[in-house]
């Protein structure tokens, strides 16, 4: 059987900023419907760029963006019909917030769609709910929390109903208590049918959350499993990563002969704690 086409996908990209070096050259990248996607690379290696290629909001010099391998006009209606599958949320929502209340926020996208006022409100509330911040509707934005803008930003996304959210670096300046909020409701999110990207420098919250991941480097984008890609020395070396701990942790006990080669290795420090008290292979 051949591969599932890619919901949205990037082929043979190429994008420089005016004035500025080559970011992407020749660049494919699928995001597949359902799976949970971290995008990785160092600062600078254009994780922003390219997920500004794939929410419409920078077009390619050359080669093109596809949904569901029909190739994206960039004209209002195909923007449009863009931004109903295809959400992203920037890094710093100072960048994103400029209504006066967060319920206003949220609802300019739906109420930008011409939605009817009864869909545009149940969507305001869906994602409110989503996000557990129904009880901050009336709060100025300006009077929130970074967390609170962060959550406001992202329900704005999310009231668009997109089958894909893209999040760029969700988790920075978040502590963690706020990151481990947003990565349960992103867990909630996708039980609800939605494919979420996002963009980390982060390795070990790469191997806990994603499916699939993607390194950005020099000579491109490789993508596959999160544990085989985030166990790959060369490849993370390449992108100017280091190996997640999950991983060096599951070759020390390999190496000490208390983890057999069949069993993957720890993804959060839960099942590092299973390990060590379950019976070695050794033992039987
Ligand atoms: N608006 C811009 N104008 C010119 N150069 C830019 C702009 N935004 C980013 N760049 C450059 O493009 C490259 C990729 O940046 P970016 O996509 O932001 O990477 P990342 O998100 O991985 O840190 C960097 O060299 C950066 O300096
Ligand atoms: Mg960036």
């Amino acid at each position: 059987m051949s591969e599932p086409t890619a919901l949205v996908a990037l082929r043979g990209v190429s994008y420089a900023y005016e004035d500025g070096p080559v970011v992407l050259s020749g660049l494919d990248f699928d995001v597949r419907e359902g799976r949970a996607l971290a995008l990785l690379g160092r600062n600078g290696s254009g994780k922003t760029t390219l997920m500004r290629l794939l929410s419409g909001g920078l077009r390619p010099d050359d080669g093109r963006l596809t949904v569901a391998g029909t190739p994206v006009t960039y004209d209002r209606k195909g923007l449009t019909r863009l931004r109903t599958t295809v959400q992203l949320v920037v890094q710093d929502p100072d960048d994103q917030l400029f209504a006066a209340s967060v319920a206003q926020d949220v609802s300019f996208g739906p109420l930008n769609l011409g939605l009817p006022d009864a869909e545009v409100r149940a969507r305001v509330d869906e994602a409110l709910t989503a996000l557990d911040i129904t009880a901050l509707a009336d709060r100025p934005t300006h009077l929130l929390s970074y967390g609170q803008r962060k959550r406001t930003a992202i329900a704005g996304a999310v009231a668009m109903r997109p089958r894909v959210l893209i999040l760029d670096e969700p988790t920075a300046g978040l502590d963690p208590d706020g990151q481990e909020r947003l990565l349960a409701t992103l867990d909630g999110l996708r039980a609800s049918g939605t494919t979420v990207v996002m963009a980390t420098h982060d390795v070990d919250l790469a191997l806990r959350w994603a499916d699939d991941a993607a390194l950005l480097t020099p000579g491109g984008v490789r993508t596959g499993a999160a544990p085989a890609m985030l166990a790959r020395t060369d490849l993370l070396q390449q992108a100017g990563l280091r190996l997640p701990w999950g991983v060096a942790a599951a070759q020390f006990l390999r190496a000490h002969g208390l983890l057999d080669d069949a069993s993957p290795g720890p993804r959060d420090a839960e099942a590092l704690a299973a390990l060590a008290t379950a019976p070695s292979p050794a033992e039987g």
